[in-house]
């Protein structure tokens, strides 16, 4: 029977425990993590948040507590109280390892199976089976370190917000469905049947109403939900640290969040970051790294060759330029050594990016390389300028359309850098991205739609180019990047309503719409706006960038996986008719797929 703890109170945490501490009787509560029973001696590891300490039953431990010493499995709760003795065997793996608890009285709080897999470091156990057994894994010391650090990011920033005068206000999670951006998800009401909630992308409209009301400095730590496709470094729910400011410019929010950074950096990595971060707009990005997150952790940086090669007798060269499309290169340094089997699967790695092929060139006397017969020495010496490459370095080249030879030039790039070792992990390299376009062509919808989002303001000197070319207007928008990834990214906001009528006409709403969908907002605008901005990071990536990791669900205790259900809870489930019936719903025989297997 499960004993309890009446009578014992914890005197510390086990990894609290020092050699200073030698001598005192103290008392413990924790998780068993080991037993050996060496007959004579029983050692039992406990361990809590903070870590571990060895337990030992010896000459001292009264007969009862060596019998329950002896009964311990793992993950077992224990209540031990004993005296903390120096270890005959230091153990110096364990930071605890100089010392042990001699055993004065041993409770067996509560028992435990065999877990399904073994609690430590670097887990074997596959995802699924850590997901399922969620509790388990969170007893894991990563996990633990995982969750402890995104406490530490949040307290940090919460406090850096509110020192800085910023409030932290609440926002509803049952809003309005509104068009753009991802896929909500939807919540039917019952008082009005047919009628719905969506749970909020974010809270972007509630913000600017925020600042319509007065309250010039608003943050929140806020969860978000997007029903779309995941990956890596996305959930269906997760969580943004919102930020938003009245009376600013896109420099003021900025250098506001550059502050913060610095802190941030400072406090969780023990890093001196630079200010003011380095900023690219969004064309030299793409031009330079062939994308709008660069990493800037390695060189490798793209090469437009086209008006090199604009009349190559390599027909695919020389069409590409001629369509309007161009020629990129990228140089590998040391590249020359790679194989034939390696350039291939670059070359497979490409098509998934829509890259027709891949063209390769040594510099090496002679040069080697799938197009080579159609080089002359000059031809390849101006490649190799243009590249800024030395002998022995690998010429990799993309024909295609822009779009798509940026595209997969620029994810080339990175999967160079990762195979072959060139990116060194303790770097950091956070930047700015500006100068985002406002528009983009939506090929599915016919239409432009809003890059970031339709409240994003474009540039003061690109307003006359609505009206005769849409596709060339910047916003006011900025994303902070940090090693490749997205971790923010915000705008200053259109505060005009001539403005913000013009810009839903571009993106294909009639006045009656917009005033259908965002009439609330618009109506606000009327009462005195102020000029406004802001920006949201995913405090989830953040962590997850901060602790070194690729994979936004080591952050989360309780994430979803692939097909965005719970492994754990097995959500989302079932629901009686009854509930249906409240909610004037039924499901449709054809699409009730019922359970979505793993
Ligand atoms: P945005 O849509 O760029 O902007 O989101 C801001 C940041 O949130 C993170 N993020 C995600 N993290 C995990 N899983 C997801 N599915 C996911 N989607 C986004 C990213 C991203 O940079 N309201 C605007 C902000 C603003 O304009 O102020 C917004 O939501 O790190
Ligand atoms: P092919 O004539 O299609 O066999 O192509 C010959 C070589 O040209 C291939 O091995 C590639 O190295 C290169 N190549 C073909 N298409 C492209 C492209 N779109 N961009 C770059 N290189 C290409």
């Amino acid at each position: 029977m499960a004993e309890n703890i009446v009578g014992l109170k914890r005197t510390c945490m086990c990894a609290q425990l020092t050699e200073r501490d030698i001598g005192k009787t103290v008392t413990l509560m924790g998780w068993c993590h080991r037993q050996r029973d060496l007959g004579g001696l029983v050692f039992l590891l406990l361990r809590d948040r903070s870590g571990e300490i060895q337990l030992v039953a010896d000459e001292a431990t009264p007969a009862d507590a060596r019998e329950k010493a002896i009964r311990t499995r793992s993950e077992f709760v224990l209540a031990a109280s004993g005296v903390v003795a120096r270890r005959a065997a230091p153990n110096p793996d364990m930071p605890t390892g100089g010392i042990e608890v001699s055993i004065r009285e041993l409770r067996i709080l509560s028992e435990s199976q065999t877990p399904p897999f073994y609690i430590e470091e670097d887990v074997k156990a596959n995802e699924p089976l850590r997901l399922k057994y969620r509790y388990l894994d969170l007893r894991r010391p990563d996990m633990q370190r995982n969750l402890m650090l995104r406490h530490r990011i949040t307290r940090i920033t919460r406090d850096h917000f509110d020192h800085a005068g910023f409030l932290e206000i609440e926002t509803p999670m049952l809003i309005r469905s509104t068009p753009e951006g991802a896929r909500d998800y939807l919540v039917p009401s019952r008082v009005f049947n047919g009628r719905f909630f969506a749970l909020p992308q974010s809270p972007q409209l509630f913000k600017q109403l925020l600042m319509v009301a007065g309250y010039d400095r608003y943050m929140q730590i806020v969860r978000c939900f997007r029903d779309e496709d995941l990956r890596a470094d996305r959930q269906p729910e997760f969580t943004q640290i919102d930020l938003e400011m009245s009376f600013v410019d896109a420099d003021d929010v900025m250098a506001a969040n550059e502050a913060y950074l610095k802190r941030l950096f400072r406090e969780i990595l023990d890093l001196e970051i630079e200010l003011p971060l380095p900023r690219l707009t969004y064309r030299e990005a793409m031009e330079r790294f062939g994308s709008d997150k660069p990493d800037l952790r390695f060189g490798m940086e793209l090469h437009d060759l086209s008006e090199l090669v604009a009349d190559s007798t390599f027909s695919v060269f020389r069409t590409a330029v001629e369509t309007g499309g161009c020629v990129r290169g990228i140089a590998v340094p040391g590249g020359a050594t790679m194989t034939r089997k390696e350039i291939d699967s670059l070359t497979e790695y490409v098509k998934t990016y829509r890259a027709k092929g891949l063209a390769w060139l040594t510099l090496e006397t002679p040069a080697r390389g799938s197009i080579v017969k159609f080089m002359d020495e000059s031809l390849i010496a101006s490649i190799r300028d243009r590249c800024g490459a030395d002998s022995g370095d690998l010429i990799l080249m993309v024909a295609d359309s822009t779009a798509v030879t940026l595209d997969a030039l620029g994810a080339l790039r990175c999967e160079v850098a990762r195979r072959r070792g060139m990116i060194d992990p303790t770097l950091f390299r956070p930047l700015w991205v500006t100068e985002f376009p406002l528009l983009e062509y939506d090929d599915e919808a016919g239409r432009y739609v809003a890059k970031h989002h339709p409240f994003t303001a474009p540039m003061d000197e690109d307003i006359p180019l609505m009206d005769t070319d849409p596709a060339a207007v910047r916003a006011k928008a900025y994303d902070i990047v940090l090693n490749g990834t997205e971790m923010g990214g915000g705008s200053i906001r259109i505060h005009d309503s001539a403005l913000q009528a013009k810009l839903f006409s571009l993106i294909g709403f009639t006045r009656e719409e917009a005033e259908t969908r965002f009439g609330f907002l618009l109506e606000a605008f009327r009462y005195g706006v102020p000029p406004h901005g802001g920006l949201a990071y995913g405090l989830d990536r953040m962590v997850m960038l901060l602790g070194g990791l690729d994979n936004i669900r080591e952050v989360i205790a309780f994430p979803k996986v692939q097909n965005s259900s719970d492994l754990m809870t097995d959500a989302p489930g079932d629901v009686d008719e009854k509930q249906l019936e409240e909610l004037g719903l039924m499901i449709r025989s054809d699409k009730a797929n019922g359970r979505v297997e793993e």
